[in-house]
Formats: C-alpha cells, structure tokens, sequence
C-alpha cells in the first residue's frame, strides 16, 4: 500500500472498517437511531404529561424518585432502556474486533513514528481504571483503544447518530475559543484523549506551544499519531500522566484547560486538578474547563435524561460533577473572577473559567 493511500485513508478510518464490521456497527447505528429515539420522544412526551416533573432541579433524588416510576410503568421506557444499553455493550468490542482482523493495516494508521513521555508509570487513581463508557478493559483495555473508541466507533456511530456528517467535533473549537484572552504562549490541555480538542486549540492559539496529557497510553499514542500527520511536532506534544500530577513545573503556562475530564473523576480529584492547575499557571493565567451542565441550570426532564442516562451508560462520576459547586472548588484553591457559563444555552458543555491572581 502506498504511503499517499494511508495518509489519505487516515482521514476517515470508519469507511475502512470491513464490511463484517460496517455491517455490525450499523445495526447499532439503526438501534440508535430508528428504535431507541422513536420511543425515547414517547418516554419524554409520557414524563411530561404526567405532570410529575418539579421546576427546581436542584434536588436530583427528588427528582428521580418522582419521575423513575412513571417511566418504568412504560413499555417504551422499559425497551428502549434494554436496546440503548445492549447496543452500547456490543459497540466497543465490534470496534476492537474489527481492528483486530486487519490489525497490520490499522496499527499502521494508529502508531506514532515519536515517543510519548510517560510521566504516570504505574501510579493510576483507581476511579480511572472503571469501564466508563461500557468500554471492555477501561480506557486501555486494547493496545489501540484510542484509536478504537474515538476514530473508529465514535467517529463511524456518533457521526451518524447526531448527523452533521462532517466535523463532530466542531464544539471544541468553539470552546476553545471562549478562552478570556485572545492568545496565549503556554496551554496545557488536561485529559486530552486522542488529541481532538489540543487540535482545536492549536488551530484557535497558533502561536502557543501546547503539551497535551493524559492516563491512557493509546489515547496519547494516538495524539501524538495525529499531530505528526498534521505537521504540529515540536509546537504540540503529549505526555502520559495524570491531570493532578502532571510533573510540569511551576508557574509554566497561562492557560491550564480541558474538554469534557472533570465528569470522570470524583470530587476530591476535581479539586487536586484546580490545585495542579494552580500551580502550574503563572500570576495571571486562566482555567477554562468545559463539562457538563449543572443540573440546576438544566430543565426538569434534561436533568432526569442527564442522570437516567449518566447511571445507564456507566458514567459513575457524572451526577457529583453536575451536582458539585465547581466554582467553589474553583476559589477554594486560590482563583478569583471566577465565571460558569452555557456553551449553548441549556446545552452541553458548560464552561469554568477563573484567574490566579497577580502575586499568588
Ligand atoms: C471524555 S475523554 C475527553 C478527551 C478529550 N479531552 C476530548 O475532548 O476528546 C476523557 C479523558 O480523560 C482522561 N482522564 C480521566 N481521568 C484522568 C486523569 N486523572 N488524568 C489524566 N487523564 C484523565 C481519560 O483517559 C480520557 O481520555
């Protein structure tokens, strides 16, 4: 195979996925998109009728002791709940199955040519070792999970799912752009993942040198993989470490951010991240992190769907996150001007930014 093919292929690994697995994942795709949301507006048109749903939704035990029996009376609920969590079971390990039968070929899209530092060794949290997101294994539970879950499954299933057929991830940039200042030297991106959002940032601050980092060793392989195909090697690079002890130094950036990684930890790691980020940021340098809604800006039948679909969909962390008061872990540490906004106004992601101030 010519060079020029796998540059060209790299671009939308989920077309070369064999025809076994195509046709797998687009059973999922049908179950998602056909079943699963046809009864999914029946479910929320029954919760709304019935009346059951409180204004304030600050109070999510409340909230689901009132509306979880309506819904569980309902055969479309009860369906829906069984095809939604099946299908995600069966989605990562079609994905790792079918990398796995043209393993040469795919290795070949997913390997970096440099070495990513690893920083973390053996020293993991144990909250990051949980199968979030039904993924067999965790986060590194295949040598090329990266490039399994975000380029193949993500990218073939989500892209179909939510529609807009092109750039799926076209929030992050519009996140990175909400940073409060117009540019910056330094940027750190916490919990990067497969590179998706410090790309996006790379393409909003093109002056700025950024080191992406996160725990899973494919995920970072694969940053690193896909920053040397866009020609971003010696202004981006990644490192394996974990988001509280990232063993940068001191007072070395002035922009400490991140995409959707709060709502994978608990609360005290939360707030060992804002310390890190303290640390690492010089006087007057920003965070800006963007996760979930906080229920309590959310309507009543989001902050159930949140919460229902949180429990469901193996994301053990999600309910403290949009439960916690962020801002006061925020200033808590030592951050002032500290701000939390919607993104998009009654939508995902819901940004925190906040300063540390002159002196500190
Ligand atoms: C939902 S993904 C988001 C990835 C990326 N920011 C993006 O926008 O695509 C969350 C990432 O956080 C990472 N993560 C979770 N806890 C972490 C920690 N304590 N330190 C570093 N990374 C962590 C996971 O490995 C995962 O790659």
């Amino acid at each position: 195979m010519s060079t020029e093919t796998v540059q060209s292929d790299t671009r939308a690994p989920g077309q070369l996925i064999d025809q076994r697995g195509r046709a797998e994942l687009e059973f999922v795709v049908a179950l998602r998109t056909g079943m699963t949301s046809a009864l999914r507006s029946q479910v929320r048109r029954r919760i709304e009728e019935s009346g059951v749903l409180p204004q304030d939704t600050t109070d999510i035990v409340a909230l689901r002791a009132a509306v979880d029996p309506v819904v569980e009376a309902t055969a479309a609920h009860r369906f829906q709940a069984a095809t939604l969590r099946w299908s995600r079971e069966i989605q990562t390990p079609r994905g790792v199955e079918a990398f796995d039968r043209r393993r040469e070929f795919f290795e070949s899209l997913a390997t970096p040519a440099g070495q990513v530092v690893d920083v973390a060794g053996d020293d993991v949290p144990r909250y990051w070792t949980y199968e979030f997101h039904a993924t067999e294994g965790g986060w590194d539970g295949h040598d090329h999970m990266g490039f399994v879950h975000h380029e193949m499954v993500y990218h073939y299933l989500l892209t179909k799912i939510y529609g807009g057929g092109g750039d799926i991830f076209a929030l992050r940039r519009k996140f990175a752009d909400k940073a409060p200042k117009e540019s910056y030297s330094s940027i750190v991106d916490l919990g990067c993942g497969t590179g998706q959002y410090t790309l996006k940032l790379a393409e909003a601050y093109p002056e700025a040198t950024i080191v992406g980092l996160d725990l899973s060793a494919s995920e970072v392989n694969y940053a690193q993989r896909r920053t040397e195909d866009a020609d971003l090697t010696g202004r981006v690079e990644f490192r394996r470490a974990a988001a509280e002890k990232t063993g940068l130094p001191d007072g070395s950036a002035d922009l400490v951010t991140s995409y959707i990684l709060l709502h994978e930890m608990p609360p005290h790691a939360i707030k060992a991240v804002f310390a890190e980020a303290f640390r690492l940021l010089e006087p007057g340098g920003h965070v800006h992190f963007g996760d979930v809604g906080a229920y309590e800006t959310r309507s009543g039948y989001d902050a159930w769907n949140d919460d229902w679909d949180a429990e469901h969909g193996n994301e053990p962390w999600w309910r403290l996150a949009a439960t916690t008061d962020i801002a006061e872990i925020a200033r808590e540490v030592g951050f002032v001007d500290v701000e939390r906004y919607e993104l998009l106004p009654g939508g995902h992601p819901m940004g925190t930014t906040a300063r540390k101030p002159e002196g500190a």
